[in-house]
């Protein structure tokens, strides 16, 4: 069964205090309103995950970096590894957001090292892909797509693959405000769970988790989830609220 899932991006937000009360924040909302059958995964900057961590792990939802390194350990200053996430007890990393790909020049080839490294040490890769807007204007957003995912997952045989959440988020949408309509976000879904029905079959491809990510809110939440193909989102900016993450959380019908 295909789970559905809505995991939280904090980005580069919140100081140690805020981060902990955002924390305390969503665990009351959880027992408020709670979660159905909803998987949450909080990824908050890499130097709360063990708080995070702590307080996640007694109220039942899971915490997941936002970044981890290609190597698997050594000389390599300022990086954390996912052996040492996941004995940290994080399970799940985003890889290959836009932000990283865009700022800190991430490459498919860099990307697909990543997630070799999250399944080499039993973490969950949360692997991002979508087009900018060019892209989208001059209608290459499928090929781009097609490259994106199979660039950094095609390698993987069935089994790795089956352990991948993937997050489609056109850049476009990415902190704007502009939400990919509900067809729009349908469409591409259904494009790319054709590709992996194509490459490793119906069972896999059915398994397989899908997230829209890209100004999703608390208002527009449950018209995409409501999607086939749509099966969660990865939510940034409305992350940051609890009662927007809880409600998002609480979108699906
Ligand atoms: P947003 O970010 O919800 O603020 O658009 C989503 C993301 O970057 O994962």
């Amino acid at each position: 069964m295909r789970k559905k899932i809505v995991a939280g991006n904090w980005k580069m937000n919140k100081e140690f205090q805020d981060a902990e009360d955002l924390m305390f924040e969503i665990v009351d909302e959880l027992t408020e309103k709670g979660s159905g059958d909803t998987e949450i995964i909080i990824c908050p900057p890499a130097v709360y995950l063990e708080m995070s961590s702590d307080i996640a792990a007694e109220n039942g939802f899971m915490v997941g970096a936002q970044n981890l390194s290609q190597f698997d350990s050594g000389a390599y200053t300022g990086e954390i590894s996912a052996s040492m996430l996941h004995s940290m007890g994080i399970t799940h990393s985003i890889l290959g957001h836009s932000e990283r790909r865009t700022y800190f020049g991430e490459t498919d080839k860099v990307i697909a090292d990543k997630v070799d490294q999250a399944l080499k040490h039993g973490m969950t890769p949360i692997y991002c892909c979508g087009e900018v807007l060019a892209e989208r204007q001059a209608e290459r957003h499928f090929d781009v797509v097609r490259n994106q995912v199979s660039e950094a997952l095609f390698h993987l045989g069935k089994e790795a693959v089956s352990q991948c959440i993937i997050a489609y988020e056109p850049v476009w949408a990415i902190g704007t405000g502009v939400t990919a309509s509900s067809a729009q976000a349908q469409e591409m879904h259904a494009f790319i769970r054709s590709l992996l029905t194509e490459k490793y079959g119906m069972e896999v491809s059915e398994e397989i988790s899908i997230l829209y990510g890209g100004s999703c809110n608390a208002k527009n939440a449950a018209e995409l989830f409501a999607n086939k193909d749509v099966d969660g989102g990865l939510i940034g900016g409305a992350a940051l609220k609890a009662a927007d993450f809880v409600a998002i959380v609480n979108s699906f019908q």
